[in-house]
């Protein structure tokens, strides 16, 4: 076996294609596939299910993981870390943390955990469970793909409408304060994870890099674009967002991709996504991407000072030590 791909939200949009694409172009790769909801009833996983059983060929397996809760993210890590150690699975070759989360329409969600729904699925939780899987990597290491937004970078999305910023008291990430404006405080929120997990990469690159046994794995952080037929806009936002884009922008995607090169379909970046995770793309690089184009991330997130200071804080949100991470060198 080539080794393992982890993916996380694997019934998104843009996952499904890219399942779609690994299994056609790669089929030796084993695909561990998590879902928050794993039944049948639920239409995209519905959709995944019927995707992998064209390819009988290949091994897949969905597996159940609710980003909102950390203790399902530390159980799952330790499930398929001891598969791994067992070698019922491949070491692992990537993960794509592509699962995302908005609420354009409600006011601030709190987890379990005590941290907002956003900063908890598009972060934290993604941070625990790269940071747990370090040393389940195959020896010649492989690529953790870090899915951004334009939205992390102030003054660039349309729906912003309060830049997205690091704050000095950064507990305000994990526990952000109501605002009348729904729309845009929820897009606040998502912006500001996005910038988190940006800023956060590089922190985590430099400590990759460090250390001799795990600094052949790479993180990148990937814009995929602005994909006109994403879930995203049918839910949790606006209905007047929702037709928008519906009966306006995805109508007009031909003609408007002349000149907002970003738009696309998924599918378009489902398969670069891919090829990025395999390290095809820029290989043993560990750049911020827009498309699959080495790009400069916003000048707030190549602040080494708020890297490291997220870094730690994002250890201590994250319930990541130095009894459960290979990353020793973080706790020097
Ligand atoms: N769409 C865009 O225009 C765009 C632009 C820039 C960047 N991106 C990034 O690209 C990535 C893929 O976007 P997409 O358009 O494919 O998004 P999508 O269709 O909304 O897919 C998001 C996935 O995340 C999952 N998810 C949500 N909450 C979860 C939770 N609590 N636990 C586990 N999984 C959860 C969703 O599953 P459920 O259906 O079960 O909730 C879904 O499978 C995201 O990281 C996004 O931020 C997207």
């Amino acid at each position: 076996m080539a080794g393992a791909i982890l993916i996380t939200g694997a019934n998104g949009t843009l996952a499904i294609p890219a399942v779609e694409y690994l299994f056609r172009t790669y089929p030796k790769y084993t695909a561990i596939l998590t879902v928050r909801d794993d039944s049948d009833n639920y239409p995209t996983t519905r959709k995944l299910r019927e995707t992998i059983s064209r390819y009988p060929e290949v091994d897949a397996s969905i597996r159940k993981l609710d980003l909102t809760s950390l203790s399902s993210v530390h159980d799952f890590a330790t499930t398929l870390s001891d598969e791994i150690i067992a070698k019922r699975v491949p070491p692992l070759k990537a993960i794509l943390c592509n699962a995302c989360y908005w609420n354009l329409v409600g006011d601030p969600e709190t987890t379990s955990d005590g941290y907002d729904k956003t900063f908890q699925i598009n972060h934290i939780s993604q941070v625990a469970l790269v940071l747990r899987l370090l040393d389940n990597f195959a020896l010649d290491g492989g690529r953790i793909v870090m899915f951004s937004s334009e939205a992390h970078s102030p003054g660039r999305a349309i729906l912003e409408k309060f830049p997205p910023v690091i704050p000095e008291d950064l507990n305000l990430l994990v526990r952000p304060v109501a605002n009348v404006d729904k729309a845009g405080a929820g897009f606040h929120r998502y912006g500001n994870s996005k910038l988190a997990i940006t800023a956060w990469t590089y922190a985590f690159n430099r400590f990759l890099e460090k250390d001799p046994s795990l600094k052949r794995i790479t993180a990148v952080t990937y814009n995929p674009g602005s994909l006109v037929d994403s879930r995203l806009f049918d839910r949790n936002v606006a209905t007047s967002t929702r037709l928008l884009v519906q009966y306006i922008v995805q109508p007009l995607l031909p003609l408007a991709r002349h000149q907002y090169p970003q738009m696309r379909l998924a599918s378009e970046s489902a398969a670069d996504a891919i090829e990025l995770a395999l390290d095809h793309v820029h290989p043993g690089e560990r750049y911020y991407l827009e498309l699959l184009e080495k790009d400069e991330s916003s000048p707030e997130s190549r602040d080494e000072v708020k890297q490291e200071r997220l870094w730690i804080k994002s250890l201590e949100w994250a319930k990541i030590n130095k009894t459960n991470t290979a990353l020793q060198n973080a706790f020097e």
